[in-house]
């Protein structure tokens, strides 16, 4: 059995309006049917868009978001239907590591008072004086000196503080974390060290994670398993090699196409595949499969109006996607870089390509919305994820103790 089975996860946040917000006019669909598993000891790691969802979902399986459907059962037990009062006991098991650093420590609690705060509320350590020594031998697995239990978060550098949070979550002895963002308002000079530390902590004690990132380098170094999340839901899972070797989703091969490759002749004849548009609004998703508006290799039949699942295409390669056999044999193409035009057998059911100013071509289909604003948000963001990638495999060699598995 796996330690942590999301099945079919929906939060969704009611959207209220009237002079006493009393009236719910609707809903903002941030996760909207999720359902992976996690192993223990395993990495899972969940990438996507700036508002895709992914801290509402690691949020709601601390139950820190209500679960509007759908279980979360960890461990045998389905924390979604527990109340309250026995959440509590469950907590301690689960912990997040958010991702501004200073921003979640207490500027006016110590270190010790920092950690101390948790353990006494769990039961953790028969005094303050047992506790001290449990704080101290945690410091020294994260990389701090002992005689930073006395002394304030702003003493702290940004790494250093970001040890302080795991090691908040390490002395409550969890079995999974929940690490939002763990690095990414972290210079990229200690990104790898932080990385680096999460997987010796993981391997010395045993931990489960949840690692969320928008940062595709960092989510493959560290992941066992990766889960892209599009606008509410997951379009596509499988184990991190195969994910990176090839992707299968339009999304994941967007992202991906924007990721330079290091050999110069491969990078030669890398494709670019530019979206269109930004992220459709969580609260007006669209019908059908949500990324329509933008995919490439939209169809007139289905794409619009069934939602399609996330199923198994082999090897544990999971892709939401109606066509996803067709666009890996080539009978639905994509035929420009910067254009939409989806083919199925010899019928065009895309619109024919217009010439923009830039020279860059663009094209119009029935259930693409023509573009208004500047195209690529996807790939710029994936752009400079590559580009932070890169600064840090090199930092990474100079200052880390060894560099994460890429
Ligand atoms: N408490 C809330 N009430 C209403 N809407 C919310 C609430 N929390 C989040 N949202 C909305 O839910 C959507 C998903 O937000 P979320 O923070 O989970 O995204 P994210 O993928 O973590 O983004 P980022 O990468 O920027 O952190 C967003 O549209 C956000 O505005
Ligand atoms: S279902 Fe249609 S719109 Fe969605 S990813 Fe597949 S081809 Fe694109
Ligand atoms: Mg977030």
């Amino acid at each position: 059995m796996s330690l942590l089975e999301l099945d079919d996860v929906k939060v969704h946040f009611p959207v209220k309006k009237g002079l006493f917000f009393d009236r719910t006019v609707g809903h903002v669909y941030a996760v909207d049917g999720v359902s992976l598993t996690i192993e223990a000891g395993q990495t899972y790691g969940l990438v996507g868009e700036s508002g895709c969802g992914k801290t509402t979902l690691g949020r709601a399986v601390l139950r820190l978001n209500d679960i509007t459907g759908g279980g979360v059962v960890f461990d045998g037990t389905d924390l979604a239907k527990l109340p309250s009062e026995e959440m509590r006991a469950f907590r301690r098991r689960l912990q997040m590591v958010f991702q501004d650093p200073l921003g979640s420590l207490n500027p006016r609690q110590n270190i010790e008072s920092i950690l101390s705060e948790g353990m006494a509320a769990h039961g953790i350590g028969k005094d303050q004086a047992e506790r001290r020594e449990k704080i101290k031998d945690i410091l020294a697995k994260v990389g701090l000196p002992s005689n930073a239990l006395s002394r304030y978060p702003h003493e702290f550098s940004g790494g250093q503080r970001q040890r302080i949070g795991i090691a908040r979550a390490l002395v409550l002895e969890p079995d999974v974390i929940i690490c939002d963002e763990p690095v990414s308002a972290l210079d990229v000079s200690v990104q790898a060290q932080v990385i680096n530390l999460l997987e010796e902590l993981q391997e010395s004690l045993g931990l489960t994670y949840l690692v969320i990132a928008h940062d595709l380098a960092v989510v493959r170094h560290i992941s066992d398993v990766i889960g892209v999340m599009y606008l509410g839901g997951l379009v596509e899972e499988a184990p991190s090699d195969a994910l990176y070797a090839g992707p299968r989703h339009p999304y994941t091969k967007a992202l991906m196409s924007a990721v330079p490759v290091p050999d110069p002749e491969v990078e030669d004849r890398r494709e670019r595949i530019l979206l269109h548009g930004d992220l459709p609004s969580p609260a007006n998703p669209p019908a059908g499969c949500r990324f329509h508006t933008r995919c490439p290799w939209v169809q007139e039949t289905k794409c619009a109006t069934e939602r399609p699942p996330l199923l198994d295409t082999g090897d544990g390669h999971k892709v939401a996607c109606h066509f996803t056999a067709e666009i890996e044999a080539g009978t639905v193409k994509q035929t420009l870089a910067t254009g939409i035009e989806a083919v199925t057998g010899t019928e065009t059911v895309a619109a024919e390509a217009v010439e923009v100013s830039e020279g860059e071509t663009e094209a119009e289909t029935p259930v693409t919305e023509a573009p208004e604003k500047e195209p690529a948000t996807v790939p710029a963001q994936a752009d400079a994820d590559a580009k932070k990638a890169e600064e840090k495999a090199g930092d990474a060699t100079e200052k880390a103790e060894g560099s994460p598995k890429v």
